[in-house]
């Protein structure tokens, strides 16, 4: 699927178009300076960082599924999980912000209340913080990005807490953006690969899906338009 210029919810989501964090040129690590204080700081700004609107591949991918129970990881202001809970989904969402919690609630109670009704907010920070293992019968990872090796343990967790017969549905951006054009530089190390995330998924006792780089046009930083990539993993765990 490829999407047209400007449609997609994370076409600016990165640090630089933030509130100054100029990437990990100064020697920090990615994973130390995109914590907790970063996020709480970018939304306690003013209005949305994102569309508000739900993910169009978590709407492509998990439109097919009955509703059940489902963790969303970086729920971020909630168009996702607001977007999940108005189709009848019991939705977890997880978020290290308290800010982005916070946001997200007000904006449920607003646009859905009986969506806002059927989601918990829950903050943790996922480096640290891990879900029941077969807890929930869908598992949202839209744009939760983290360095390794806290990556890969977050993988393997998120693939533990997917109940028998759920699903796993991870989505970020593809390390290849960094060629791209699309103002990615120094974020190297928390951009992933299709491997990282099947790496996670045991061999045994699962089906793989869909496991793909999906390409969409944004905007280029000269101002033009290029063409980036989203890994899409989905993988189900057999009844
Ligand atoms: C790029 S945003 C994506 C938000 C949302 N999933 C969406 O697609 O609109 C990444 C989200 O992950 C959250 N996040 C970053 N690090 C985290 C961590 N260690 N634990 C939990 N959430 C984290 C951020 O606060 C942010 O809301």
């Amino acid at each position: 699927m490829t999407q047209t210029t400007g449609q997609h919810p994370h076409d600016e989501d990165q640090p630089e178009h933030g509130h100054g964090h100029g990437g990990d040129q100064h020697g920090q690590h990615a994973s130390e300076e995109w914590g907790r204080d970063y996020w709480e700081d970018r939304y306690s700004a003013p209005g949305l960082q994102w569309s508000g609107r739900p993910n169009p591949v978590l709407v492509d991918e998990a439109s097919g599924l009955e509703p059940g129970r489902v963790l969303d990881v970086g729920s971020g202001e909630g168009g996702d999980a607001i977007w999940l809970a108005g189709r009848g989904w019991q939705v977890t969402a997880i978020d290290i912000a308290q800010a982005a919690l916070d946001k997200a609630a007000a904006r449920a109670a607003e646009v859905d209340e009986a969506a806002a009704a059927r989601i918990t907010w829950e903050q943790h920070d996922l480096a640290v913080w891990a879900p029941a293992p077969g807890s929930v019968d869908l598992v949202s990872s839209q744009f939760m990005h983290l360095a390794d090796p806290v990556r890969a343990a977050l993988f393997r967790s998120l693939a533990e807490a997917v109940a028998p017969g759920g699903t796993l549905l991870v989505v970020g951006h593809d390390l290849s953006d960094l060629a791209a054009g699309a103002g990615r530089h120094g974020k190297e190390e928390l951009m992933f690969t299709i491997e990282d995330v099947l790496a996670a998924v045991p061999d045994d006792g699962w089906t793989v899906e869909v496991a793909e780089s999906r390409a969409r046009q944004v905007l280029a930083t000269d101002g033009g338009t290029t063409t980036v990539r989203d890994v899409v993993v989905k993988a189900t765990r057999a009844s």
